[in-house]
């Protein structure tokens, strides 16, 4: 019998999945610290995970039986990969089950950014009926700058042509042709800075992104444009940001993630021309289903040998 360990929140169709497996067993605790991570490891053969657990080398080296980390999600930045790897312990995700939950956000964020769907709101359930200060702007013929065009980015193109869009993309591991196949023409980073009137991220952090929207970039952007990240907060230098949404340079946001999650303290919160959600990129009901079934499959797969899917850390 095998042992999981479901250390934040998972849906319950990834444990109705699990029950009907004869060979697997497992608890699902959350909200452990570190600590108490550590003591009740040893005993598992997978760790199963969200955002919240972050298995760093100390919580992982202590997984004596430890041989999978299943991210039931797409971002595994919450994951140290090289202790994982050093431990011969195998890294997973799920890479496309909460993509369209992902992209519909980012198309609902963009949307109500811009047509102050939020301060309007906010209006009229305070008993106001003020119908000229909200006046929006459309997202047709607008310039929408995607930067990082994986399968998310590709997702958000789509939607966007849908609502008349010019599509420009950056990704460095993108060509030309594959970028025109998904309808978005390849560009430099300091040109698609330069041309969108709006500017959604969908990028991973790397050292090569970490802040990568800086003051720097933000210099380099169209005066008002609009900036929408529902992928990672370390991409955008908060301060940076919210200097610029105050001096009017960048029109508004619509965020998602922020540096720190919850962001206490961020320089962004409560700004106006601010929009935020609290991560919900992929809640959906849909994806969460996807999420948790098809990350129970691949552990429980890869404890068997039978398959070993959407490993990160191929040489573990
Ligand atoms: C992901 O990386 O899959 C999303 O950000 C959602 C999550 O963190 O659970």
């Amino acid at each position: 019998m095998y042992k999981i360990l479901i250390s934040d929140k998972l849906g319950q169709a990834g444990l109705d999945r699990l029950d009907e497996m004869d060979d697997m067993a497992y608890e699902m605790i959350t909200g452990l610290s570190k600590s108490e991570l550590i003591a009740a490891i040893p005993e598992y053969d997978a760790l199963i995970i969200r955002s919240g657990t972050k298995p760093d080398a100390d919580i992982i080296a202590a997984g004596e039986k430890l041989k999978v980390i299943g991210r039931a999600g797409i971002g595994v930045d919450n994951v140290d990969i090289e202790a994982a790897t050093q431990n011969d312990v195998l890294v997973m995700n799920t890479p496309r089950a909460n993509s369209v939950a992902t992209a519909e956000q980012t198309m609902a964020l963009m949307l109500a950014v811009n047509r102050n769907t939020t301060p309007a709101h906010n209006s009229l359930a305070a008993g106001e009926w003020d119908r000229a200060t909200y006046v929006g702007s459309e997202l047709d013929g607008k310039t929408l700058g995607i930067i990082g065009f994986g399968y998310i980015g590709r997702l958000v193109a789509h939607r966007a042509a849908a609502f008349g869009m010019n599509i420009i993309a950056a990704d460095p591991y993108v060509s030309e042709a594959s970028a025109a196949e998904s309808g978005a023409q390849l560009l430099p980073l300091s040109e698609l800075l330069a041309r969108a009137d709006i500017i959604s991220l969908h990028s991973v952090v790397t050292p090569e992104t970490l802040n990568m929207i800086d003051e720097g970039a933000i210099e380099q952007m169209k005066d008002g444009v609009v900036i929408v990240n529902v992928a990672r907060g370390k991409l955008i230098d908060e301060q940076a940001l919210a200097d610029a949404i105050s001096s009017g340079k960048v029109g508004a946001a619509a965020l998602d993630v922020y540096q720190q999650e919850p962001p206490e303290g961020s320089p962004l919160i409560g700004l106006p021309n601010v929009l935020h959600t609290p991560h919900l990129g992929a809640s959906s009901r849909e994806a969460q289903r996807r999420v948790a079934v098809e990350m129970v499959e691949q552990v429980a797969d890869a404890l068997r040998g039978i398959e070993y899917r959407n490993v990160i850390n191929p040489p573990a």
